[in-house]
């Protein structure tokens, strides 16, 4: 019996994770614990808030004292950790947020673990679920590997690298069971459109510019969300502890080739004529730190658990699509009100 605490559930990858957790595993007693950011939307768990396995907590994990007396209260014994502010950009224009949620919101859960478990720690486990940003960024070749040195360059994945050794420090001092991995960029169903691939989907239906920054030559490593999900879940029940373990797409896109490709599906999706969405892109003033590339080698993985991506980047692109053209009132409902101020400031100057 596993009572698993999944903390960030009603965000993007959260939401993929709960709803395989729920779905498979009738006996786990799963709890859902989130602070409901402008980034959590329980929208996004609608078709299982009802099953008997699935438990809400709204609860920041900033907060020590709430955080000790919901472990001590669930008992949970394992910890699968995504909560946190995941969003570049934002980082840029309020690092201190990130510093809260990702490290200190990362260490009472740490804490929290640690002293409700003493030194029991059979059938214990903290995952902490974490990004290949940590390597920093590579040149035009060579692949991040588990043993690539730490190199973070924006505040988000300083932050986030910096979790990381926290959550090792545990281990290695305390005796706490972890492991953590490090995955490449997810896309898919329920991402909030301030990330690359559902931004221009919304502004694309909205008829707005899509603002590449710099000149598009950045690579990123596209992996599709529920692909991620099930890394974990695999991860979860046969990783080993004290390991990482990477978790990448093997599809690396330059950015202004994923857009081109984009436009082109959303041209015939929405019946636009050819060329149409393409002609809304406009190269804009870069993000500061911008790293050039980030590529997983994803072997570890791969050969040590047997994991592999199983959806290609055609349908899962074609999918997600899809997913927002369906989904119109979820995505009108995230990007009203404060989104707008959001979307104004952050695009502004360009
Ligand atoms: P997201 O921003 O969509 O969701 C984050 C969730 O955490 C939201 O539900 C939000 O309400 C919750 N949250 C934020 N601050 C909180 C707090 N103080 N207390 C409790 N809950 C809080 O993020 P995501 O893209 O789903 O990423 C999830 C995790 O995976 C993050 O740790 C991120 O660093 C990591 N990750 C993301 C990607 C990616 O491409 N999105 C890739 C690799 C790793
Ligand atoms: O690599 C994993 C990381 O991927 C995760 O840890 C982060 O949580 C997640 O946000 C993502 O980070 P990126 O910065 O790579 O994702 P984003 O969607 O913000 O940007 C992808 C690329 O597109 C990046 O090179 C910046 C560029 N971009 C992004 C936006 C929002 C633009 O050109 N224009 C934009 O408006």
């Amino acid at each position: 019996m596993n009572t698993i605490l999944i903390t960030g559930g009603a965000g993007f990858i959260g939401s993929h994770v709960v709803r395989l957790f729920v779905e498979k595993y009738p006996d786990y007693a799963i709890y859902n614990l989130d602070a409901l950011t402008y980034a959590g939307n329980l929208e996004n768990l609608k078709d299982v808030e009802k099953a008997s396995n699935y438990t809400f907590l709204k609860a920041d994990i900033c907060d020590a004292e709430t955080i000790q007396s919901l472990f001590k209260k669930y008992r949970f014994n394992k910890v699968i950790h995504l909560a946190a502010e995941s969003h570049v950009d934002r980082s840029i224009t309020d690092p201190l947020a990130f510093l809260k949620t990702n490290v200190l919101g990362t260490i009472n859960l740490l804490n929290a673990a640690k002293s409700i478990w003493k030194n029991d720690f059979s059938n214990k486990l903290f995952y902490h679920v974490s990004t290949d940003e940590v390597y920093g960024t590579l040149g035009e070749s060579g692949l991040f590997t588990e043993t690539t040195s730490y190199n973070p360059n924006s505040p988000y994945s300083a932050s986030k690298a910096s979790s990381d050794h926290f959550v090792r420090a545990y281990g290695e001092t305390y005796g706490l069971p972890y492991i953590i991995s490090n995955c490449s960029n997810n896309y898919g169903p329920n991402q909030f459109p301030e990330k690359l691939i559902p931004l221009f989907i919304h502004n694309i239906l909205q008829n707005k510019s899509l603002p590449v920054y710099g000149n598009g030559n950045y690579t990123r490593d596209w992996l599709y969300v529920i692909d991620h999900a099930i890394a974990i879940n695999i991860v979860f029940h046969k990783g080993k502890i004290s390991e990482t373990y990477n978790i990448g797409g093997c599809n690396e896109w330059k950015n202004i080739d994923l857009v081109k490709l984009l436009c082109k599906l959303m041209d015939v999706k929405i019946n636009k004529a050819e060329g149409s969405s393409e002609r809304l892109i406009t190269f804009v003033k870069d993000r500061p730190g911008h790293d050039l590339r980030y590529a997983i080698d994803a072997t570890k993985i791969r050969h040590q658990l047997g994991w592999k991506p199983r959806v290609t980047f055609e349908t899962g692109l074609s999918n997600t699509i899809d997913w927002y053209l369906q989904n119109k009132e979820w995505l009108n409902n995230v990007t009203s009100g404060k989104y707008q101020e959001y979307y104004k400031k952050q695009y502004a100057t360009n």
